[in-house]
């Protein structure tokens, strides 16, 4: 009897010990998997922050939106499309055509315009504030991708005069817009109807030919004050060249010839307070024919048309040379740097024909 305890006390001693050996291994083996858990946790931190430091360079970069004005077709395409190609992560292309006109295939030879038209585009008529609708069409679209940080506006007869890297540089490396601007002294432009909506000492002319920064952008889509003034009270007025085709008008010394396209944009920016943050020139160089126009009110209507003949690298390199812009009416003179150090005035010129463009590309002047 004594001894069946004895024994019992024993087995439940065992039994004891076991139970705690249990404990032990499964606190042991608990303990193992946390201390594995924890490594790998952490080994699996450092790939993964690899992969977060590696993002940016998978990430979308900052794109220079093309924003082009085109009555048709782009007769210089085959040029931008040996300035595009290559660069497609760093860039967009809008294109703005009269409705009704298709690129297709057939009527464009670059793929980068291909697609690219706006579907909403208006009639742009001549003198009238339609031209700034249709840049304001333009960055509408444009604005819809967040990439698009600089907007640059092109005619159909615009080529650059560099190559994709060196223009991108020089305008993202700027963190204002390039917006030639000065005070429009000239009697007659300023419709003093627009009084006192937009105050004569805003009043701004330059050219429309500007590059805009998204912020400066988002303004000019957003505006509803100056767009609908200049609607209503900025036409240009006809010239009698054009007399044939439109009424006569009843007087014509008193109509405002005020040139919608080469007021809007600065003018805006100047009733928004934003000139500190243009430098205040264009990228884009017209040469103005003053010598042909014996009519003092005609000078400077109409930019010089390059053509076969006249493209030539002197003419191009004299563009590229140029290194200062004069305003007479303010004398200022504008000289002109990229980041921080001199540099040429021009990026892109304009008007230029297609033979005149396919002679400087087949002459490789362009893009070094
Ligand atoms: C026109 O284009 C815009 C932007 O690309 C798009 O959101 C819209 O749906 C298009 N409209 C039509 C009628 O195709
Ligand atoms: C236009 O203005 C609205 C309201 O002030 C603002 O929310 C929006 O961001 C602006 N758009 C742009 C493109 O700046
Ligand atoms: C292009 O250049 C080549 C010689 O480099 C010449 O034979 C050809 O006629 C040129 N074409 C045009 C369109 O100027
Ligand atoms: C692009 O143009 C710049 C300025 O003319 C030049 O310094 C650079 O070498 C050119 N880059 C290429 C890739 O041709």
């Amino acid at each position: 009897m004594k001894r069946l305890a004895v024994m019992k006390r024993k087995v439940n001693r065992q039994k004891l010990i076991l139970i705690w050996k249990r404990k032990i291994v499964v606190v042991i083996i608990l303990g193992f998997c946390f201390v594995s858990l924890v490594m790998m946790q952490q080994q699996q931190q450092s790939p993964f922050a690899r992969i977060l430091s590696l993002r940016p360079r998978f990430a979308p970069l900052p794109k220079l939106a093309f924003l082009f004005i085109a009555r048709n077709r782009l007769p210089l395409d085959i040029l931008w499309d040996s300035f595009f190609k290559g660069e497609e992560n760093r860039f967009s292309v809008f294109v703005h055509s009269r409705p009704g006109f298709l690129f297709n295939k057939a009527t464009t030879r670059s793929v980068h315009f291909l697609n690219r038209q706006l579907n909403n585009s208006i009639q742009v008529d001549w003198g009238q504030a339609s031209m700034i609708e249709a840049e304001r069409i333009l960055l509408r679209h444009a604005l819809m991708d967040p990439f698009n940080k600089r907007f640059v506006f092109l005619s159909d007869s615009c080529i650059p005069l560099y190559n994709f890297s060196y223009t991108y540089d020089y305008i993202m490396s700027t963190p204002t817009s390039f917006v030639d601007s000065f005070a429009d002294t000239k009697e007659g432009r300023y419709n003093p109807r627009m009084n006192p909506v937009i105050p004569v000492y805003n009043w701004r002319k330059g050219s429309q030919w500007a590059v805009l920064t998204r912020g400066h952008a988002g303004v000019v889509v957003n505006d509803t004050t100056v767009f609908p003034m200049f609607k209503r009270h900025c036409k240009r007025r006809s010239l009698p060249e054009f007399w044939r085709d439109r009424p006569l008008p009843a007087d014509a010394s008193k109509e405002h010839n005020c040139i919608p396209d080469e007021h809007y944009v600065q003018t805006l920016l100047a009733q928004e307070g934003l000139e500190g943050e243009i430098t205040r020139r264009s990228l884009t160089h017209s040469s103005w024919d003053l010598s042909s126009s014996k009519d003092r009110e005609r000078r400077g209507w109409h930019p010089v048309t390059y053509k076969f003949s006249d493209a030539t690298p002197m003419l191009i390199q004299k563009i590229k040379d140029i290194d200062n812009i004069y305003y007479e009416t303010e004398y200022r003179r504008e000289w002109c740097s990229s980041k921080g150090k001199p540099a040429a005035c021009f990026l892109f010129a304009r008007k230029f024909t297609r033979p005149a463009a396919v002679r400087l590309l087949n002459m490789s002047v362009l893009g070094a």
